[in-house]
C-alpha cells in the first residue's frame, strides 16, 4: 500500500486536496470536518449514510464501478485522501463531528494495487478516500426545469488485513436519500458488470488472514488440443456434450424450457486424466468464469457459486471431492461441507449456466450423499484405466520428438496392463533419462533422441521392481507387476 495524491480522473476539471500527506502532522491539515461541510452544508450532521459492503476481493470491481458511476453522473467532483484512517474503525457519519474524526485529517489518497487480470497485471484503487461529488442544476429544456441534483460524499474503503475493516466498504451521503441509495444500487451493479474475473480462469483459495478472508487469485486458462487427452472412444464427446453442449445451445434450451444448471462427475483411479479432462475442457471454454475449488476452500462454496450465478456462464471445479466427503470433523458421521456443496448445487437457478464439474477418485465415499441428494449431478463418467488401445495411443502421444523405437510394442502394453496413463508418462520419462545417461554428451541431439526398446524394457523394469512399490502406487499401477 501506497500512499500519493491522485487525480479523480473526471472530465471535468477536478482538484486533488493533497495539501498534506499522510505522514504530516494531521493538526495542521484541514479538517475532515469543515470539508464535508463545506461541501454538503451546514445540514450535513444530519444526513442520513446509505452503506453497500463487498468482499475483499472485490475491492477492485468497486474502483471500477464507482469510477464508471462518477464518468455517468458526470458532476464534477474531487478525491480527498484521510490522513490516520489506519486501524480507526469510522464511518462516514462520524466523520460530520470533531468528535469523530480525531487523529484523523485531509492528508494524500492511500491506494493499493489490487490483481486485475491473470499474469501481474493490476490496478490502482483507492483504500481510503472521500469522492466529494457537487450538485448539479436540472437541465433546463425550455418547458421545464428538473430539480437540481444535491452534493453527494462516498467514502470508499478497502479491506484492512488483521484490521477493523473486513469489508470493502462505500458510504454514500446525499441530503436526498433516494439519491444516494440509487447511486448505491448502480454502483452495486456496476461492480458487477465491470468484473475483472468475468470470463477468467480464478481460484479461491482458504483465507490467509483470518476468518473472514478469502482470496482469489487468476490462472493462466490451459491450452490443450484434443489430441493431449486420450479416453475410450464416446467418453469426451458424452462430457462435451453436457458441457459444451448446453453452453451452445444455451438460448434454444431456455425458449424450450429447459434449464441449463448441469453436474458433471468425473470418477476413476487417480493418474487417469481426470484433472487433464478439466483442464481441456476449459481450454474448450474461453469465454467461460471458472472458479477453481480447492478442497480445502470448500467453505467458500456460496461465495463461489455467488461469483458463478454473477458472472455466467461458469464452470465451478471442485476437484477430489472425496477429500471433503471424508471429512467428518464438524458433525457425527456427517459430511456438512460436502452437503454444502450439494445444497449450494441445488440451490442455483436451473436457468443459470453454471457447470458443476466434480472430480473424484473415491467415487465410494460419495456415492452416498449424492444417493441422498438426487438431481444434483446428471452426468457421471468413469474415467477408467486405459485399456492397450489407451496404451498404445499414450505411448504414442509422450513420445513427442524422441526417436522412441516401438518394433516391440505389443509386449510393452502388455507388460503395462493396469497401469495409468500417468504412470506411461512416466515410463517414457525414465526411459528416456536412461538414454541419455548411456550417451555421449557431445553426442546427444537437439531433437530425435533415441530411446530403444532397451530403454523402454529398463525402465520398466526398474518402475516393477521391488523398490518401486510406492512409486507405482502413486503413479497408479498395481501393486505386483510381473514381466
Ligand atoms: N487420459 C489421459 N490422456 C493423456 N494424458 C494423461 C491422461 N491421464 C493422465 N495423463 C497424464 O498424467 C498426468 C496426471 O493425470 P491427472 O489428470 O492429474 O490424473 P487424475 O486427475 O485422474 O488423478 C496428466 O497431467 C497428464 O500428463
Ligand atoms: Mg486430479
Amino acid at each position: 500500500m501506497s500512499s500519493l495524491p491522485m487525480s479523480s480522473g473526471s472530465q471535468v476539471a477536478t482538484i486533488t486536496v493533497g495539501k498534506a500527506n499522510a505522514d504530516a502532522d494531521p493538526d495542521a491539515a484541514p479538517g475532515l470536518t469543515e470539508v464535508l461541510t463545506a461541501h454538503l452544508g451546514p445540514e450535513a450532521a444530519l444526513i442520513p449514510v446509505t452503506t453497500v459492503t463487498w468482499a475483499p476481493y472485490e475491492h477492485v470491481n468497486v474502483q471500477g464501478a464507482v469510477d464508471r458511476w462518477l464518468a455517468r453522473n458526470g458532476a464534477p467532483f474531487r478525491l480527498v485522501g484521510i490522513a490516520g484512517f489506519r486501524h480507526r474503525s469510522f464511518g462516514l457519519s462520524d466523520l460530520f463531528h470533531h468528535s469523530g474524526t480525531q487523529g484523523m485529517a485531509v492528508g494524500g489518497v492511500s491506494v493499493t494495487d489490487q490483481p486485475s487480470g491473470p499474469g501481474e497485471q493490476t490496478r490502482t484503487c483507492v483504500q481510503a478516500g472521500l469522492y466529494l461529488v457537487d450538485g448539479v442544476d436540472g437541465p433546463d429544456d425550455g418547458d421545464r426545469t428538473e430539480d437540481p441534483r444535491p452534493p453527494l460524499v462516498l467514502l470508499l474503503r478497502g479491506t484492512e488485513q488483521r484490521g477493523p475493516q473486513p469489508d470493502v466498504s462505500l458510504e454514500i451521503a446525499c441530503s436526498d436519500r433516494a439519491l444516494a441509495r440509487e447511486a448505491a444500487a448502480e454502483i452495486r451493479r456496476l461492480a458487477v458488470e465491470v468484473s475483472v474475473y468475468r470470463g477468467h480462469v480464478i481460484e479461491f483459495g482458504a483465507e490467509m488472514f483470518g476468518p473472514h478472508q478469502s482470496v482469489l487469485s487468476f490462472h493462466e486458462r490451459p491450452v490443450m488440443t484434443r489430441e493431449e487427452l486420450i479416453l475410450p472412444p464416446g467418453m469426451l464427446e458424452g462430457i462435451e456434450a453436457q458441457i459444451l453442449g448446453v453452453n451452445r445451445h444455451r438460448a434454444a434450451l431456455l425458449a424450450h424450457g429447459q434449464h441449463l444448471k448441469r453436474g458433471v462427475l468425473l470418477f476413476g483411479p487417480p493418474g487417469t486424466g481426470k484433472t487433464h479432462t478439466v483442464r481441456y475442457l476449459m481450454s474448450r471454454l474461453p469465454e467461460t468464469t471458472v472458479i477453481v475449488l480447492t478442497a480445502n476452500a470448500l467453505r467458500l462454496i456460496g461465495q463461489a457459486c455467488e461469483i458463478a450465478r454473477a458472472l455466467q456462464p461458469a464452470l465451478v471445479v471442485v476437484e477430489d471431492v472425496d477429500l471433503i466427503a471424508q471429512d467428518r470433523s464438524n458433525h457425527m458421521n456427517a459430511t456438512p461441507l460436502l452437503f454444502q456443496l450439494l445444497n449450494e448445487m441445488d440451490g442455483l437457478d436451473g436457468d443459470a449456466d453454471v457447470t458443476f464439474l466434480l472430480t473424484t477418485n473415491r467415487v465410494d465415499v460419495l456415492e452416498p450423499a449424492l444417493a441422498m441428494r438426487p438431481g444434483r449431478v446428471d452426468h457421471a463418467v468413469e474415467v477408467p484405466l486405459p485399456d492397450a488401445t489407451g496404451r498404445a495411443r499414450l505411448l504414442d502421444l509422450y513420445r513427442g520428438g524422441l526417436d522412441l523405437d516401438l518394433s516391440d510394442a505389443d509386449t510393452l502394453i502388455e507388460r503395462t496392463a493396469g497401469v495409468t496413463a500417468s504412470f506411461i508418462k512416466e515410463l517414457i520419462r525414465r526411459a528416456t533419462l536412461i538414454s541419455l545417461e548411456n550417451q555421449n554428451h557431445a553426442e546427444i541431439p537437439a531433437t530425435g533422441l533415441r530411446v530403444s526398446a532397451n530403454h523402454l524394457d529398463a525402465a520398466l523394469d526398474v518402475l516393477t521392481g521391488s523398490r518401486h512399490a510406492l512409486t507405482r502406487r502413486l503413479l497408479g499401477a498395481p501393486e505386483a507387476m510381473t514381466d
